[in-house]
């Protein structure tokens, strides 16, 4: 269909722009071709201005004000609406390549063809089903490899859609065929919200959720290291009673009394060495995750092909019982990966702010290093990684680099802003004046995934959405209501 035509402007059409009189409706953003020597000329138009020229000079428009209301004044056949199309390559048998020219005035515009703009943005057929392009009803099908295999973050304000995306993608990953290539997810769930999958008919079957609270891991089975990764400060005579305790029990399984009268044994230079010891092992103990026998999620099990896994963190309220929980989650997996045991698998972290502070003690850093370990070295093996956060300022730099496709959605807040532009490599400064104009479901997805920025109207969820947070209004209705049907209660009784 076409949408207008090529006009001569000062300085174009010249082999990067051109300009087009609109006939009909076109919006800034969308993507426009036009017939050209080398092949199809493909663009996106970068703004839309009126022009009348009736109303350039001040003496017609003094003109037009005295006589205001002349019915048979043609001001309005006057105006014209043009279009300015940033030229982006020249379509020709499957590729693209460079304008060498520029084209001619007096051509005809046209919407772009579907076929040219999934070639151009990288689309395959079998990828993850996001949405569609924006202003365009084409599907954006992102490449599962492309986005996961090199990792990605989702960045955006609280409310802006992240953990609906995350849904999309999960529903995708976990409806792909065998023979597309399936992986495994695993979701650090921070606010409950993927419990849905769960109940859904079809997902359902796929999902096994384990709450915060049921996650546990024998004694046996956490190495000397990890035990001081979780106690940073320990001294260097500390660490060697603990590993020469622990390197002890780990033929057998153990309880945490043992650990504790091996520590005694092992310790025996100096009472102060162990009792501080003893102490920091006291509070691990006190997250009661340490069991003799028990563990939960089996992830040699649990973490299967096409399935999801999602440890459920809504009811842990210490900040620091869940970064020892990812960290053990993570190094698990990535160690068991690393061996081939498990498939390979995607693990999506929710507030990843938390987990990889950029900005953190020593003791608060426990998840931080295992998860730059996975963004750094995941890709050879298979094990991916998504950061979604609400505050990227304070995600570690070292692991947001390393996600090569960064997902934005709706971000107003200027410092986050600076940090998305300065982290994100491929955005320019249109992508960036776009953010802070998204409406919510609307994402930008830049870098590895893509080859060029693409904006996509996320598509609606399949599954049974379980959000968490009524309006605040139905909140207080619901307490008083439920406060009044229990004194009504109670009056009745007596
Ligand atoms: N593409 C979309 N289509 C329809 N509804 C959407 C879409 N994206 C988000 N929403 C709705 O917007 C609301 C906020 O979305 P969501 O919970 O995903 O935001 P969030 O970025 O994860 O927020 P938070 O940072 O608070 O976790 C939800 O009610 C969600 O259902
Ligand atoms: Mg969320």
């Amino acid at each position: 269909m076409g949408l207008g035509t090529i006009i001569a402007t000062e300085g174009s059409p010249s082999t990067s722009e051109f300009s087009f009189v609109l006939h009909s409706d076109v919006k800034k953003g969308q993507y426009v071709q036009a017939e050209h020597r080398q092949g199809m000329l493909f663009g996106y138009v970068s703004e839309i201005c009126k022009s009348n020229r009736y109303f350039e000079r001040a003496e017609s428009v003094a003109e037009f004000e005295k006589n205001s209301g002349m019915k048979n004044f043609p001001s309005d056949s006057w105006e014209y609406v043009v279009g300015l199309v940033k030229i982006l390559g020249v379509y020709n048998s499957g590729r693209f390549e460079r304008a060498f020219s520029p084209p001619s005035p007096g051509l005809k515009v046209a919407n772009a063809d579907s076929e040219i703009l999934r070639t151009f943005l990288g689309f395959t057929d079998d990828g993850l089903d996001i949405g569609t392009i924006e202003h365009h009803d084409v599907p954006a099908k992102i490449s599962m490899t492309r986005l996961l295999q090199k990792h990605f973050a989702i960045l955006a304000m609280s409310g802006a859609g992240k953990s609906h995306l995350s849904g999309v993608i999960l529903e995708e990953l976990l409806d792909r065929k065998k023979e597309d290539g399936r992986v495994a997810v695993v979701v650090i769930d921070i606010h409950g919200e993927y419990s849905g999958f769960a109940h859904d008919p079809k997902y359902g079957p796929l999902t096994k959720v384990i709450a915060g609270k049921e996650i546990c891991i024998p004694l046996k089975k956490i190495s000397p290291e990890l035990f001081c990764e979780w106690i940073p400060n320990l001294s260097v005579p500390q660490r060697d009673v603990l590993r020469h305790a622990v390197s002890a029990l780990r033929k057998d399984n153990f309880n945490f009394h043992q650990l504790l009268a091996a520590i005694d044994e092992a310790g025996v230079s100096s009472d102060s060495v162990t009792r501080a010891l003893k102490r920091s092992l006291m509070e691990l103990r006190r997250y009661r995750f340490l069991s003799k026998t028990r563990e939960n999620p089996r992830l040699l099990s649990d973490v299967k092909p096409g399935n999801l896994l999602v440890l459920d963190f809504s009811e842990i309220d210490s900040l620091r019982k869940k970064q020892i929980l990812v960290s053990l989650v993570a190094r698990r997996l990535f160690r068991l990966r690393k061996q081939s045991k498990i498939p390979p698998f995607l693990l999506l972290i929710e507030e990843a702010h938390n987990f990889a502070r950029e900005k953190a003690e020593e003791r608060e850093a426990v998840s931080r290093s295992i998860i730059e370990t996975i963004a750094r070295e995941g890709r050879k093996f298979g094990a991916s990684i998504c950061l979604v956060s609400q505050r990227p300022v304070n995600l570690s730099t070292t692991a947001l680099s390393q996600c090569n496709s960064h997902v934005i959605l709706r971000v107003t807040n200027p410092n986050d802003l600076d940090h998305i532009q300065m982290s994100s490599e491929g955005i320019d400064s249109r992508v960036v004046k776009s953010i802070t104009g998204l409406k919510v479901g609307e994402a930008i997805f830049v870098g590895e995934a893509v080859n060029y920025p693409v904006f996509i109207s996320v598509r609606d969820r399949k599954s049974e959405k379980r959000e968490k947070g009524a309006p605040l209004h139905r909140q207080a209705i619901d307490f008083e209501q439920a406060k009044e049907k229990k004194e009504k209660g109670a009056e009745a009784f007596l």
